[in-house]
């Protein structure tokens, strides 16, 4: 008789199977931002084009590969299911708690890295403003874009200076495109300035692993601060609506 673990590793092996055979009928497909490098993005490849000529049908709804969403999907959902390491942004908004802020600024700490963990890595700052733009008070958004560009300019009013991380991130060369000095300019009068230079502050900047915070810590300033749709994250229609489907569903092909 096969003992339980056998039977574990035989179920398991039969789910890998069943995985396999949907994946192997339906192409999920990886978009063209994604794969842009990996080969040329103007020639004529693409994973579409792969798969038609493969003869498969596209995947058009969520990929079986990923954990399944909730019908009306929260923030909390999306932390737990789509984003990455979210530590970064729980240890600075764990910071900014801990230093007294205001809770539009703890929420603005726990949501400033989220395109960065889900989404798209490049002009993180504005994808994840725009991301939660519809649910948040305007100075919450306001400063999540911000920061991207804040970052790095310091700031000797409230003893930020440039980040010694960056230097190692971006090697000691490393200056900042045109456009990121022309928003500087355009940000650092603006009555929410000091918001996004918080987030700013408050960016754990190094990663420790023996610390661990837990979502469940903001629960109550999420409750109070982020307007979840009801129809959930990606179904109200509202103008971030497509990208939180998106994430989502990732390998949705159209
Ligand atoms: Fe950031
Ligand atoms: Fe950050």
């Amino acid at each position: 008789m096969a003992s339980l673990s056998e039977r574990a590793d035989a179920l398991e092996h039969d789910m890998a199977v069943e995985l396999e055979r949907k994946v192997a009928q339906i192409q999920p497909i990886r978009s063209a931002i994604y794969v842009s490098g990996e080969y040329d993005p103007a020639s004529p490849r693409h994973d579409l084009f792969d798969a038609l000529a493969a003869g498969k049908r596209f995947l058009m709804g969520p990929d079986p590969r990923i954990p399944a969403m909730p019908e009306k999907p929260t923030l909390q959902d999306f932390f737990r299911m789509r984003f990455g390491n979210t530590q970064h942004v729980l240890q600075s908004a764990k910071l900014a708690r801990d230093a007294g802020h205001d809770e539009k600024v703890v929420l603005a700490c726990l949501l400033h890295d989220i395109s960065v963990t889900g989404f798209i890595n490049g002009d993180h700052g504005y994808w994840g403003a725009a991301l939660v733009e519809p649910y948040v008070d305007e100075e919450v958004s306001w400063a999540i874009r911000a920061h991207q560009i804040l970052r790095f300019f310091p700031d000797e009013s409230v003893g930020y200076t440039y980040p010694e991380a960056y230097i190692k991130y971006f090697g000691p060369d490393f200056t900042p495109e045109p456009y990121v000095h022309e928003a500087y300019k355009l940000f650092k009068d603006h009555k929410y300035y000091m918001t996004g230079r918080l987030i700013c502050l408050n960016d754990y900047y190094a990663f420790d692993p023996s610390v661990r915070v837990e979502l469940e810590e903001f629960e109550d300033i999420i409750a109070r601060n982020f307007r979840q749709p009801e129809e959930g994250l990606g179904f109200d229609h509202s103008p971030s609506a497509h990208m939180w489907r998106t994430i989502s569903m990732p390998t949705r092909a159209l």
